[in-house]
């Protein structure tokens, strides 16, 4: 038999790069090719799987398993395919179970099988989508660490406006501390910098290449695994082939850091609805921001912080759903496993899109200094101020000083009265109940304590919302901004360096094997 005899016996979607020799009946309905399917969750890595099979190609020709003139035969072929793919000229066959077929599909129809049918050497699909998704989450990674960035830029600028706006600060809800809109602000910020600190440690551990690993056990091909790896912009390997293609952990650990700092988020939206009520009504939030009710006229609404909480929900789910995924698994590839990129998908839009949507509606965020000041001198804040006062003044015991000023305000809520100087004569009346004697100290020693702002100067320990200390604290954070767009830059720089090393040594092989003149197509 001739070649052209053998070619006419191979079924027609053979040819065109679907191998189903195994199987008997190679047809496969509809229903059950688009239950198999990953197709519409494969798209965000198209570009990605281009990359890793150009990469793997030049691989393949540095190690003589393929021939100079059938790498850059390929290598076009994947270019044009990316090409088409960006004009929106490449046709999904919904028949194919995933985005790797239709890509080698692409070739093969346009080189043959004896050309095209080479790419696949040495890799399967349970490396190569590993290496798709890995690729992708590193620029979310990148992406997310920016956004977050701009975030705290956003909330230090407006905590440098508010270093002296006092307003209550809480626990359990209730009036506990006096503080300032600045120091909540600089929390924020601190906690959402242990956010990029925790995105900056997992871009370490995505950044590994799985290609090469073959199915599970590697390749009897002598490919360069570390090639590959340096061909597509990744700081070494993931080692072990079973390790390799099995493991989901980067994708795992990816959502719980996106949790985390989606939780953070939650928290920040929801000390702001809460401060717009009515009830405390000391922040406005921008309008457009916000919605009406279609039919209580006077309604402001503040949905978008609202849903920031809500979708907060679909993280915390993206992270049980993959978790659950994983749990019960053997080791290997199993089809489970194709359904860890939807949760890593929806996380990720989630987070991207509350983070922004945050740093907008802060940006025009307004504090009404007047209304956060008359609830401060409503809720007898400055009463531990005044408590430690006495302590220092009288050297009686905290324990004591506690118990007098608690007396204190008994005496106040009952007469509906506030913690001001006026309520100097019920301290006095208070110390001769609990101490059985006359106050030692006067009213000018504590009048301090019943101003805000006094009082918060007072406070000397580290982190407190002492204004002198914030102004320091800003400073520092500003520095640290600084150095994390640095890291992060030089993240990006890494990964476009290797963009344009595959970038180069795709050219040469085209111009070198005349391929036609051939366009490097820009992300
Ligand atoms: N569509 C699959 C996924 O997303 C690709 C790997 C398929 N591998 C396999 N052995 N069926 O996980």
């Amino acid at each position: 038999m001739n070649k052209e005899e053998l070619q006419e016996k191979i079924p027609e979607k053979e040819k065109k790069g679907e191998w189903k020799a195994r199987l008997e009946k190679k047809e496969q309905s509809a229903e059950v090719t688009s239950f198999l399917s990953s197709l519409w969750d494969d798209i965000r890595i198209f570009e990605d799987d281009i990359r890793g099979s150009e990469a793997h190609v030049i691989m393949l020709k540095e190690a003589g398993i393929l021939t100079e003139e059938e790498a850059s035969k390929i290598l076009r072929e994947l270019e044009n395919a990316l090409n088409d793919w960006k004009k929106d000229k490449l046709k999904i066959d919904e028949s194919l179970e995933d985005i790797h077929p239709v890509v080698e599909k692409y070739v093969v129809e346009r080189l043959g099988v004896e050309t095209g049918g080479k790419m696949h050497t040495g890799r399967s699909r349970n490396d190569q989508v590993m290496t798709d998704v890995r690729m992708y989450i590193r620029r979310e990674i990148i992406a997310l660490t920016r956004q977050i960035r701009h975030l705290i830029k956003v909330q230090i600028s407006l905590a440098e406006n508010h270093i002296e706006t006092v307003m209550p600060g809480y626990t359990h809800l209730q009036q506990a501390q006096i503080t300032t809109f600045a120091h909540f602000l600089l929390s924020y910020a601190d906690s959402l910098l242990r956010d990029i600190e925790r995105l900056e440690n997992l871009y370490e551990r995505v950044n590994k290449s799985p290609l090469g690993a073959c199915a599970l056990a590697g390749t009897s091909f002598e490919i360069s695994r570390q090639r590959t790896a340096e061909l597509l912009g990744f700081e070494g390997i993931i080692e072990n082939s079973i390790d390799a293609t099995t493991t989901r952990d980067f994708a795992i650990e990816t959502i719980a850091v996106l949790a985390i700092h989606q939780t953070n988020l939650s928290r920040i939206a929801e000390d702001l609805i809460l401060w717009s009520t009515t009830e405390f009504g000391f922040l406005e939030i921008p309008d457009e921001y916000c919605s009406i009710s279609s039919v209580m006229p006077q309604k402001k609404n503040p949905d978008s912080l609202e849903l920031i909480r809500g979708r907060t929900s679909k993280v915390l789910g993206a992270l049980t759903y993959i978790l659950t995924m994983v749990k019960g698994l053997p080791s290997g590839y199993n089809r489970d496993l194709q359904e860890t990129k939807s949760p890593l998908w929806n996380a990720i839009d989630t987070v991207k899109s509350s983070t922004k949507m945050l740093s907008g509606l802060l940006k025009d965020i307004k504090i009404d200094k007047e209304a956060a000041l008359k609830l401060v001198k409503k809720g007898y804040t400055t009463a531990l101020d005044l408590a430690e006062k006495i302590v220092k003044e009288t050297g009686i015991s905290f324990r004591e000083a506690h118990n007098i000023v608690g007396t204190t305000i008994k005496k106040l809520v009952v007469k509906k009265a506030l913690l001001n100087e006026e309520a100097f004569n019920d301290l006095k009346e208070a110390w001769r109940e609990i101490l059985g004697e006359e106050t030692p100290i006067n009213l000018p020693a504590l009048k301090d304590c019943f101003d805000p702002l006094k009082s918060i100067n007072e406070r000397k320990s580290l982190g407190s919302p002492n204004p002198t200390m914030l102004k320091e604290t800003i400073k520092e954070r500003k520095k640290t901004l600084e150095n994390i767009k640095t890291r992060n830059k030089n993240r990006e720089t890494r990964i476009k360096e290797s963009e344009k090393m595959l970038e180069e040594i795709i050219q040469d092989l085209l111009k070198k094997h005349k391929n036609g003149l051939f366009k490097w197509s820009k992300k």
